[in-house]
């Protein structure tokens, strides 16, 4: 092997050092963005990432019905989505799936709006309460 073929091979020194500028400035914005995206509650905070999402589906799609506080067992509205995958009855992750999926009248069906994995996160939510 040459030499000429060698220095091909190994990365020059100043392209090393924009690899590293730029691994550098793409970590710093990250941590910017970390701190410029406002978590709408402080609990939220403690959330991991798809339970996260999850809650911020809920909000937007389930929580005009399913507004129950945990502990709440008025037989009226729609059902207490608080513990459902805990208890004496609990439903299973594939069932909660098909309710969302396919709706459960008076709930509709929200399998043409949310996606698979928006559906994975709403349940990764309902777990953490
Ligand atoms: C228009 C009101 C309404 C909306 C919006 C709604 N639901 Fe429901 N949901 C209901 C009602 C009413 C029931 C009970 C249906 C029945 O059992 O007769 C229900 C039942 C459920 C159940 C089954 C509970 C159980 O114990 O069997 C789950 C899970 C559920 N909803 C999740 C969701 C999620 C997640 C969303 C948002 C994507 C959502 N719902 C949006 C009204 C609603």
């Amino acid at each position: 092997m040459s030499s000429k073929e060698t220095r091909k091979l190994v990365p020059t020194a100043p392209a090393r050092r924009t690899c590293a500028v730029a691994i550098l400035a793409l970590s710093a914005s990250l941590v910017v963005m970390e701190y410029l995206v406002p978590s709408s509650a402080a609990a939220a905070d403690t959330l991991g990432g798809h339970a996260k999402q999850g809650q911020a589906i809920f909000r937007q799609r389930c929580a005009a019905c399913h507004n129950k506080q945990p502990g709440d067992t008025s037989p009226f509205g729609p059902p207490n989505l608080n513990g459902i995958f805990r208890g004496t009855s609990p439903l299973t992750a594939k069932e909660a799936a098909r309710i969302i999926e396919d709706g459960k009248p008076p709930m509709p069906a929200f399998g043409s709006v949310l996606s698979r994995s928006d559906i994975d996160d709403l349940i990764a939510y309902l777990k953490s309460r």
